[in-house]
Order: C-alpha cells, then sequence, then structure tokens
C-alpha cells in the first residue's frame, strides 16, 4: 500500500509517500525557517502562510521523486495536533481535500507519538512495552506505550527543553534555532566552567528549564564585556545541565516502569550529547535504546505516514472522516 504523509503543524511543510511499512520513496519538507529568524522565534501568521504557499508544491515533488502518480495513494495520513492551529489547518484541509477527491481513507496522527514511531521506520517496533522521550521545542514528555496506548510519566512543568535552548541562544544573540548552535559551540567549551542548580520538583518524574534560562541571563548580565570569550563555556555548561537532568528523568522512569526499550524523538533527539549519555544510560541499565536516524529527527512527513499506516493496518486507529479538524493542544494518549 502507498501511504502519504502530511506534516504541517509548525514551520515546516512536509509531505511523504511511504511504500507499505518502512519503504520511504520521498520525503520531502519546506522549512520556513528562515522567515523566522530575523524574529528569533517561530511567528505563526509566517508558518501558516509558508505552509498554504507550499503544500501543493511540495505534495507534487514527493510523488515525483517517489515516482508515483495521485492514483497509486491508497491512504493519506495526517497530522492533526498538537501545533500552530493555521498551520495544522492547512496540512488537514489539504489531506481532507485529497481524500474527498478519490474517496481515500483518511488518518489523523498525533505529531508527538509519530516523533517516536519515526524509529519504527528503521528498527522493528518492540513487542512490549516500551518507555518513550519526546523532546521538542514545544514538550518535554516522558510516556509509557503499552498495547498501542500511550500513558504520560513525566512532564517539564515549564519550558520544554528545546525551547530553552531556543531561548538562552536568543538571550546571547546567537540566533534561531538554538539547539544545532548551542550543541556545536559546546563541543569547544569547558562544561564544568559554570554550575547551574537542578530545579527541585514535587513529581522527580518532572522536568523543568525555566530557572536554567533565567540563571544564563543573570550570568550573561554580569559577565557584560566578557561574555564573548565565555560563549562556548556557556553553551557547554548549559548543555550538560539539561541534558543530565533528561537523561536522569529517563533512567528513573524506566526504573519506574522497569521498560527494556527506549524510545526517543523530536528534535532535540539530534543532540549529541543527549545521544551519547543516552547510550551509556542504555548499556548501563541493560536497556535498548532507539534513536532516530538524523534525517528523522525533525518533523517530516515520513513520520507522519509510518505512524498512520501503522495505525491503519493494526487496526487501532479510527479512520478519520471528513469532519476531521485541527487540534492545536492535542494531548499524547487522546
Ligand atoms: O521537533 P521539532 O523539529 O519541532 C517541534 O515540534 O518543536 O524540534 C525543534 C527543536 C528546536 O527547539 C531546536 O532548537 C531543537 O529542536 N534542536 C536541538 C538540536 N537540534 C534541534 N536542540 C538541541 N540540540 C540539537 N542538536
Ligand atoms: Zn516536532
Amino acid at each position: 500500500m502507498i501511504t502519504l504523509g502530511i506534516e504541517t503543524s509548525c514551520d515546516e511543510t512536509s509531505c511523504a509517500i511511504l511504500e507499505d511499512s518502512d519503504r520511504i520513496l520521498s520525503n520531502i519538507t519546506s522549512s520556513s525557517l528562515e522567515k523566522h529568524q530575523p524574529y528569533g522565534g517561530v511567528v505563526p501568521e509566517i508558518a501558516s502562510r509558508h505552509a498554504l504557499e507550499n503544500i501543493y508544491i511540495v505534495f507534487e515533488e514527493a510523488l515525483k521523486q517517489a515516482n508515483k502518480s495521485f492514483q497509486d495513494i491508497g491512504l493519506v495520513s495526517v497530522t492533526y495536533g498538537p501545533g500552530l492551529i493555521g498551520s495544522l489547518l492547512v496540512g488537514v484541509s489539504f489531506a481532507k481535500a485529497l481524500a474527498f477527491s478519490r474517496n481515500l481513507k483518511l488518518i489523523g496522527v498525533n505529531h508527538l507519538e509519530a516523533h517516536l514511531e519515526a524509529n519504527f521506520l528503521q528498527n522493528p517496533r518492540p513487542n512490549e512495552p516500551f518507555l518513550g522521550l519526546i523532546v521538542s521545542g514545544g514538550h518535554t514528555i516522558t510516556v509509557n506505550h503499552d498495547n498501542c496506548k500511550y500513558e504520560k510519566i513525566g512532564e517539564t512543568i515549564d519550558d520544554a527543553v528545546g525551547e530553552a535552548y531556543d531561548k538562552v541562544a536568543k538571550l546571547m544573540g546567537l540566533g534561531y534555532p538554538g539547539g544545532p548552535i548551542l550543541d556545536r559551540l559546546a563541543q569547544n567549551g569547558d562544561s564544568k566552567r559554570f554550575r547551574f542548580t537542578k530545579p527541585k520538583l514535587a513529581n522527580e518524574l518532572d522536568f523543568s528549564f525555566s530557572g536554567i534560562k533565567t540563571a544564563v541571563l543573570h550570568l550573561v548580565e554580569d559577565l557584560k564585556g566578557n561574555l564573548e570569550k565565555e560563549i562556548p563555556n556557556i553553551a557547554a555548561s548549559f548543555q550538560h545541565s539539561v541534558i543530565n537532568w533528561l537523561v536522569e528523568g529517563v533512567r528513573k522512569a524506566s526504573q519506574k516502569t522497569g521498560a527494556r526499550y527506549v524510545v526517543i524523538g523530536g528534535g532535540v533527539s539530534a543532540n549529541s550529547l543527549l545521544r551519547s549519555k543516552l547510550l551509556e544510560l542504555g548499556n548501563e541499565l541493560n536497556v535498548t535504546i532507539l534513536i532516530p536516524p538524523f534525517s528523522l529527527t525533525l518533523d517530516n512527513g515520513a513520520m507522519i505516514a509510518k505512524s498512520g499506516y501503522d495505525r491503519f493496518v493494526g487496526g487501532y486507529g479510527d479512520t478519520a472522516h471528513l469532519d476531521l479538524s485541527a487540534v492545536p493542544n492535542l494531548r499524547i494518549g487522546a
């Protein structure tokens, strides 16, 4: 079966053609990233306008690269949340129009779940419950996946980890998105130069990243004229702290659930330190860590196609109807 995956939840407009369970024939993404850079963050109106102007171009390019025609598509899978309402509506409306025109099966996919499911394009889905870690610009969540159901274990009580990266980079005038910039700078910095206190939380399975952002702000103010030469050290110290907190959260969650598999997803899963620290944790706890290839860490249509296909074939995702709508605050496991 040929599945079309459509992703427009934030600043990326992406379409992918998936053959059967895991053959990605094409995965085309048009990003509006550059248009947001002058503002230091995503401007929703610009993101949705970009999606509207590019969705059909991206769709045609995905078909062309896959060497398929519209007639070959058997299932349309689309992100319906969470995300920016304007951007989501572009993808959902486009998917509904395609499905209506050829009476195709339509399935709505949860973007957060799809970030985890991206892993199963390369590795088989574990035949047992697994722990998921979703780390992106908008979310930091640990979940338990059991028998096709996701259940939340821990989450950030304030900023998402990607958001903290973006804000810290912005306050040092380094540009957007901050994650890859700080990750690169951290390679040449001393991670022990600055110490950041781990926030105390009522629930030890939760996370918090807004305090460290404020701590960096005060540090930057104190450093004044000496900031420039300390930037790599701040990047390394910040990265060392937030990644250790994340990894500790995964350790506690996996000890609580007893999971033998940990599956990671979302933009921050591209982070070099997070990847290496989690692999170390996996060795220590004798747990298998699944991390998506770099090409599937950022928002993309292939993970949406995969998630939709598996739900459809497995019979655990209701086929959507033409009244499918965007749900900006869609929760995991909903
Ligand atoms: O999943 P994603 O593409 O979009 C959302 O759904 O939010 O994630 C984007 C986030 C941004 O906050 C970006 O700074 C972060 O992922 N990111 C990284 C890295 N690459 C991207 N954060 C840390 N280290 C990286 N290498
Ligand atoms: Zn995402």
